[in-house]
């Protein structure tokens, strides 16, 4: 199978479609959930899970087996826990049918279904959806990235003009508790916190704290919210590729730049590491006309990032 930019076209009207069918079933889902308070934990007592996350991922699989037949289909509810996903050359959906279980299950309205595409190993399509607020976002390899508000028309990603950030202290940034809570990774997400937020008790360093710090519930919507330019910076440990495919493609074709751990060389590409490797930073579009300035100042921020984490 090789997919050209009208492939992607088509596949996108597909899929946008798919994930507004999906969006009714959430907040149908929703309705059920609030009622019965039917919800069961996975592998910890915050890792939760309802039916709707099951009957969204059964709905958007069997659509997606039926229309293209030859693609391969990781599901973060049909994955069989402990395997890596079977990435190949193939073209290969990743579908998170609820992200933001949590706030699904509290009725926090920032719950999306987001569907992606891997081709060769690399995202090259995303489209998510959150039902509640009626916000869709989508982006393309080559065709850019879109949001959709309302019956609004399509606005083209980032909504304003990329300017430079002038350092992490003025940056807005998304970090999540997320539901991995093993000692490491909560040991460098608190500490990262503390060190961006800035701790009175060692005497807060004017300009070095970050103007401040934000949990949206989602990844799938941080990675929108950096496409958009609502945040400058999301920074993760502990997500699967089903969290991160649609998204990284949004925020990458919204100028936005795409990378793995600080030992991760920061060429702007969301290759099979980033993809599956749990751990990422995602900085928004930055940079006036000429390209090459705004890699070099996401590069910058990426780096002054982690000299204030570690
Ligand atoms: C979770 C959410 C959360 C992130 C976690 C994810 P789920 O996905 O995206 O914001 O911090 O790492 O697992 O379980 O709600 O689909
Ligand atoms: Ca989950
Ligand atoms: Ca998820
Ligand atoms: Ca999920």
């Amino acid at each position: 199978i090789e997919l050209g930019t009208s492939d992607l076209q088509e596949i996108l009207t597909f899929t946008t479609a798919l994930a507004r069918q999906a969006g009714d079933l959430i907040l149908r889902g929703s309705e059920a959930i609030l009622a019965s308070g039917n919800v069961d934990e996975k592998k910890n007592s915050v890792d939760l899970v309802t039916e709707y996350d099951v009957k969204v991922e059964e709905l958007v699989k069997g659509e997606l087996e039926k229309k293209y037949p030859g693609f391969q289909f990781i599901g973060e509810e049909s994955y069989a826990a402990g395997s890596r996903p079977p990435l190949t050359d193939l073209p290969t959906f990743c579908v998170d049918p609820i992200d933001g279980t949590t706030n699904f299950v509290h009725g926090f309205p920032h719950v999306a279904v987001s569907i992606g595409l891997i081709y060769k190993k690399r995202p090259v399509l995303g489209v998510i959806y959150n039902p509640f607020l009626d916000q869709l976002y989508t982006g393309a390899k080559g065709l850019g990235s879109h949001m959709t508000l309302r019956g609004l028309p399509p606005r083209r990603l980032p909504l304003a003009t990329p300017r430079p950030l002038p350092s992490l202290s003025q940056a807005l940034i998304g970090i999540e508790c997320g539901s991995d809570r093993s000692a490491g990774i909560m040991h460098a997400k608190a500490e990262a916190y503390r060190r961006l937020a800035g701790n009175p008790a060692e005497g807060v360093e004017r300009g070095r704290m970050a103007h401040s710090l934000r949990a949206l519930g989602t990844a799938a919507l941080n990675y929108c919210m950096v496409a958009q330019g609502g945040l400058d910076i999301y920074w993760e440990i502990g997500c699967w590729p089903w969290d991160i495919c649609a998204g990284a493609i949004i925020a990458q074709e919204a100028g936005g730049l795409v990378a793995g751990g600080h030992s991760t060389p920061l060429d702007n590409d969301v290759n099979e590491e980033i993809l599956t490797g749990r751990k990422y930073i995602v900085i928004r579009a930055i940079g006036d006309s000429e390209a090459e300035k705004g890699a070099d100042a996401q590069k910058r921020l990426i780096k002054d990032f982690y000299e204030t984490v570690d």
